[in-house]
C-alpha cells in the first residue's frame, strides 16, 4: 500500500443502517482529493472514520501508513480535521485559539502561529474573541487551528460552505500551497466549481462510491447518457412533457436555458418533436459537465 489513505470495503452502520457502505478509496501524497455527494450520502461519516473519530464496522483502511483499527491514536496526532460544524473556543481570542490547538499535539513556534494568522487574514483579529468573528472568519480560524500542529494529512469537511467567492478562492490558494508543500488534503464540498479544483474526486451516493477519478475520467466514463441544452426559459408544460418521456432522466433550468439529461437511446429528433409541442425552442447536443454527471449519478430512482 503506497497511498496516504487506502481503504478497502469500509463500512459504517448506524442502528443497522449503512451510512458508509463498502467504500474503497486510494488517496496519494500531495493530492487534493474531493469527496462529493448529496446530503446524507455519508461524506462526514467517511471523514470521521478516516480521522479515527468513529470506529469502522467492516472493511479495512490504512491512513498515513497506520492501520485505522489498531493504530487509531497515532493517526489522530498526525492529521488535521476541520469538522462540518467546527468547534472554536468563543471566549478565547483568535491567537489563543490557535495556541491552544497547537499545544494539543506538537506545538509550533510563535513565529509559525503568526504566519498562520497572516496566511488566513486573521492578524488584525488576533486579540479579538473568536466568538465575535463573522462566520467566514470563524471558518478561517478553524482551518488555521487544524493546521496548528503541522499535520501531513488534513480533512476538511465543507470548509467553504457559506463562504463568499473571493474568500473561497483565497482559501483554495492556501489549499494549493499546502499541497505544494507535500500535504494531502481530503475535502468535501457541494460546490461543483470546487470539484473542478481537486486533483481527484469520488462521488458518494447512499454510502457507496458511484464514480471516482479525475474530473476528465469521470466525465468521459459517463456513457449511456446524452445532455441537451434547450433554449427555453422556465416552462412548466415543457418540463412536464419532457419528464413524461421514459428516456428523460432529469431537467436542470439555468436562466433561459434548460439542460436535459437523457438516456442516449433517445434521438435528437424525438426530443425536438416533444419540445415543439410546447414551444419553438432549438435543442443542442452538448458535452456533459461535472454537474450533469453528479446529478445523473446521484439521482434517486423514481421520477421527480
Ligand atoms: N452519529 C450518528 N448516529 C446516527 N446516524 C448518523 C450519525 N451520523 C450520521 N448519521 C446518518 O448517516 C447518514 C450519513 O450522514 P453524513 O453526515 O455522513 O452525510 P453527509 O454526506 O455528510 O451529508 P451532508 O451533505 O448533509 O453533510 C445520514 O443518514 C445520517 O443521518
Ligand atoms: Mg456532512
Amino acid at each position: 500500500m503506497t497511498g496516504i489513505i487506502e481503504t478497502e470495503g469500509v463500512t459504517k452502520r448506524f442502528a443497522g443502517v449503512p451510512a458508509v457502505d463498502g467504500v474503497s478509496l486510494s488517496v496519494s501524497s500531495g493530492e487534493i482529493f474531493g469527496l462529493l455527494g448529496p446530503n446524507a450520502a455519508g461524506k462526514s461519516t467517511m471523514i470521521r472514520l478516516l480521522a479515527g473519530i468513529l470506529n469502522i464496522d467492516g472493511g479495512s483502511a490504512r491512513v498515513l501508513g497506520h492501520d485505522l483499527v489498531i493504530e487509531r491514536e497515532k493517526i489522530k496526532s498526525e492529521i488535521g480535521y476541520v469538522a462540518q460544524s467546527f468547534a472554536l473556543y468563543p471566549e478565547l481570542t483568535v491567537a489563543e485559539n490557535l495556541e491552544f490547538y497547537s499545544a494539543i499535539y506538537t506545538p509550533i513556534s510563535r513565529e509559525k502561529q503568526q504566519l498562520l494568522l497572516k496566511q488566513f487574514g486573521l492578524q488584525r483579529f488576533a486579540a479579538q474573541r473568536a466568538g465575535l468573528l463573522s462566520g467566514g472568519y470563524k471558518r478561517r480560524l478553524s482551518i488555521a487551528c487544524a493546521l496548528a500542529h503541522d499535520p501531513q494529512l488534513i480533512f476538511l469537511d465543507e470548509p467553504t460552505a457559506g463562504i463568499d467567492p473571493v474568500t473561497r478562492r483565497e482559501l483554495w490558494e492556501r489549499f494549493y500551497e499546502l499541497a505544494a508543500l507535500g500535504k494531502t488534503l481530503f475535502v468535501t464540498t457541494h460546490y461543483m466549481e470546487e470539484a473542478e479544483r481537486c486533483n481527484r474526486l469520488a462521488f458518494l451516493h447512499r454510502g457507496r462510491v458511484v464514480a471516482e477519478g479525475t474530473l476528465a475520467t469521470i466525465i468521459s466514463s459517463f456513457t449511456g447518457h446524452s445532455v441537451y441544452s434547450v433554449a427555453s426559459a422556465h416552462n412548466a408544460a415543457l418540463a412536464a412533457g419532457l419528464l413524461a418521456m421514459p428516456e428523460v432522466l432529469l431537467l436542470n433550468q439555468f436562466g433561459d436555458r434548460l439542460r436535459v439529461i437523457t438516456d442516449s437511446s433517445l434521438t435528437p429528433e424525438s426530443l425536438q418533436r416533444v419540445v415543439r409541442r410546447h414551444c419553438d425552442a432549438a435543442i443542442e447536443l452538448v458535452e456533459p459537465d461535472i454537474e450533469d454527471v453528479f446529478m445523473a449519478l446521484t439521482h434517486e430512482r423514481g421520477r421527480k
